[in-house]
């Protein structure tokens, strides 16, 4: 086991520092548990951003609770220690480099514009996420969060240590039977992700810039021209007058409505950027009106430089400051924008101290948030933002669910957005990584993420970005962005070849919308990720635990990209599917996608975007397992609006069992909601060693196949 230098010296610190007591340890369920240190400080933790809520204690913690915190302090750093040994697998840290397994490595948390990951080693990213999954070798599970929003490093070596320029934290224990049962109730306690409009869940389409407005309208139009699936068009700083957050420059964008309408029009949404610096115009003085902005230790406003130069910055944690912010989205909204992406809200400043701001500024807080130093706000920053910005989305489009993508975030902010995993690079070894990086975010709370697909900065080459998209129409969250100045990288940009190949690996992301959105759903209802690591499928199968070059998507689809090398594969049977007429096998780039014995997924058609989506004829995929069996679900709704709260929803469920000696018979049933299923075909696609066998249409809710042996 190899242990960073970081993580021996952060050890011997640990136990050479004044061991405390804890103060108090208690239940707070039969699954997670809560330690206090002595000194704890309410004041300086509470409310809690990471929980959704305060959680009641149940009583006194068992004498055989298994995972224990001790906490400690030396040389100014507040310590919480967790035993583990050597033979438990280490996961979590949210945004993290490096491979699925963190055992031996280092994170610091704090929240840092790092682009190509290169600053401070790679140790720190965008998001905060002070917690630790681990996986024992009989499968078992627990979870530690540090309820600590202050800087903190996190060394996962032989034990967990937690170490902060904050005062004493408290940290949660969750104990649990499986991984999965873990990452549930993290969520319990930190939140879900909301149900996203279906067209999120497309592909999307974003450049550091497209404009003018023409160049936008081309763009989309060459998509349907070339019958290449998308979504969504993405408006980054450019489209703004100036860099000035909440306008439109009138020579590039003179008429927003006008795009937003064509795209519309068209089955596009758009995604347009809004940062949190402030330069000086309108916004700026309705801001200082109402004295909202970040003030410097002598209690002036901050000023730091960011794209427009000179810029203040909203204090998110003044319910005025909130309130404010939320605001300014209903005429912007008004303008038919779609959604938002908040960038830069590490906060990012060019000319601050460590890229930000000064750790004495002063936050003035109110009711919700107590008044206190930047030290300590620093990392929610994003997260307060990220809530105030889908709060005005949804009171400017109360019938819309908002969509709301962030670069900066804590735990538990999945709650308000989606997120991607900031400015990666156009080369092999951030291809790899994107898969470790989206599944730890996954285990972390936060389901809806993916990387930018080709990589950011740089050109990538054809072969790149194929191998890119063919993965990556498999991520959660699945869009192409690049940065400034950089090679056109549309799919279409890298000629033919990569042309076929994105359009193929879309339609085949496109043709398992069905399978997705259960999926999102389900993350939705339990907080499981969308995307999750091979070993979910196999607990006990030590090859798996590090195996970070293929995973599943839901429980019941495995992608083994093409550059694996001698991935480790969970037992049972897998088989290989074709969604859209593709052969795997022969490909070069399209990843093999083998289904679970056992399971049925469901299937729509290959369409251009999720407004032709329609589920009145879905294909099943079965694939039996040995006894002959399978199970599936399905969730629809109608793919935006909040109707699927008050019943305006369907979950089938369908099972396939063995009839007579030769055939199975698929049964399908609605289980829950009240939008009729009654009108919808389906067809069934038995998956054999061979290939895929298929059934006629029919809607009766029951089909009977042969049995071919
Ligand atoms: C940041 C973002 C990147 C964006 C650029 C310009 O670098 O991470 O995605 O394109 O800013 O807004």
């Amino acid at each position: 086991m190899n242990y960073s230098k970081l993580t021996i010296v952060l050890i011997c610190v640990f136990l050479t520092g004044n061991l405390y007591a804890q103060e108090r340890a208690a239940l707070i369920n039969d699954h997670v548990a809560v330690f206090y240190p002595d000194h704890f400080q309410a004041a300086s933790h509470l409310p809690s951003f990471a929980l959704v809520e305060e959680p009641v204690e149940q009583g006194a913690l068992p004498e055989d609770w298994p995972v224990k915190v001790e906490f400690s302090e030396a040389f100014g750093k507040s310590m919480a220690f967790i035993k583990t040994d050597l033979q438990t697998s280490l996961y979590g840290t949210g945004e993290s480099t490096g491979p699925l397994m963190k055992n031996g490595s280092t994170r610091v948390m704090w929240n840092t514009d790092n682009p190509l990951y290169r600053r401070d080693q790679n140790l720190r990213l965008y998001q905060t996420h002070p917690w630790v999954l681990g996986v024992r070798p009989d499968g078992t599970a627990f979870g530690v969060l540090a309820d600590n929003t202050w800087r903190q490093e996190i060394s996962m070596g032989e034990g967990i240590l937690f170490s902060s320029d904050g005062p004493a934290f408290r940290v949660f224990v969750i104990e649990a039977e499986t991984p999965q049962k873990v990452v549930q109730i993290l969520a319990d306690l930190t939140g879900k992700m909301k149900m996203p409009p279906l067209w999120s869940l497309g592909y999307q389409q974003c450049r550091w810039s497209y404009y003018p407005d023409t160049r936008v309208k081309e763009i989309a139009d060459t998509f349907r021209i070339k019958e290449i699936p998308c979504d969504v068009i993405w408006m980054d700083i450019h489209y703004m007058d100036d860099y000035k957050i909440f306008t439109f420059s009138p020579e590039r964008f003179p008429d927003p409505e006008n795009t937003n309408a064509y795209l519309h029009d068209k089955g596009f949404k758009s995604v347009w950027m809004i940062d949190p610096g402030v330069g000086s115009y309108s916004v700026y003085d309705s801001g200082t009106d109402k004295d909202v902005w970040v003030k410097t230790k002598e209690g002036e406003n901050y000023v730091g430089n960011v794209w427009p130069g000179p810029c203040v910055f909203p204090d998110f944690t003044q319910e005025k400051t909130q309130q404010w912010w939320s605001s300014l989205y209903k005429d912007y909204m008004a303008k038919g924008v779609d959604g938002v992406w908040n960038d830069m809200n590490e906060p990012a400043v060019f000319d601050g101290p460590d890229f930000t701001m000064p750790v004495d500024n002063v936050h003035l807080g109110g009711k919700e948030h107590p008044k206190d130093i930047h030290l300590r706000y620093h990392n929610v920053f994003g997260m307060m933002m990220v809530k105030a910005s889908r709060e005005g989305i949804l009171a400017a489009n109360p019938d819309k669910r908002p969509f709301v993508l962030t670069r900066s975030n804590y735990i538990g902010g999945q709650r308000y957005a989606a997120t991607w995993t900031g400015d990666n690079a156009a080369c092999w070894e951030h291809l790899r990584m994107t898969i470790p990086m989206t599944l730890n975010f996954g285990l972390s709370g936060q389901p809806f993420n993916g990387p930018d697909i080709g990589g950011f900065e740089g050109n990538a080459t054809p072969e790149l970005f194929g191998h890119w998209i063919a993965t990556g129409a498999f991520f959660p969250f699945c869009r192409a962005h690049t940065t400034e100045g950089s090679d056109n990288q549309e799919p279409w940009a890298f000629g033919p070849e990569i042309e076929e190949v994105s359009r193929v690996a879309l339609e085949r992301r496109y043709r398992l919308l069905p399978y997705y959105y259960t999926l999102f759903h389900q993350a939705s209802v339990d907080g499981m990720p969308i995307m999750r690591p091979a070993f979910f499928a196999d607990l006990k199968k030590p090859e798996l635990r590090r195996e970070d070059q293929i995973f599943l998507v839901g429980a019941d689809l495995l992608v083994v990209p093409k550059w694996a090398d001698q991935p480790a594969l969970p037992g049972g049977t897998w088989r290989t599917i074709s969604l859209v007429g593709e052969d795997s096998e022969t490909s070069t780039y399209q990843p093999d996608l083998k289904q679970r014995g056992g399971s049925i997924i469901p299937l729509g058609k290959v369409i251009q975007n999720t407004e032709e989506f329609t589920n009145d004829s879905i294909t099943l995929l079965v694939c039996l397992d040995d006894a002959m069996a399978a199970k599936g679900t399905m969730y629809s709704d109608g793919g935006d609006g909040f109707e699927y709260q008050d019943g305006q929803y369907a979950i089938d469920a369908f099972t396939a069992e063995k009839s007579g000696d030769n055939s199975v018979k698929i049964t399908c049933t609605q289980m829950e909601g009240k939008l009729s299923d009654a009108d919808r075909y389906y067809r069934v696609g038995l998956v054999t060693e061979s290939g895929i066998q298929y059934s006629d249409w029919e809607n009766d809710g029951e089909i009977e196949m042969p049995l071919v042996h």
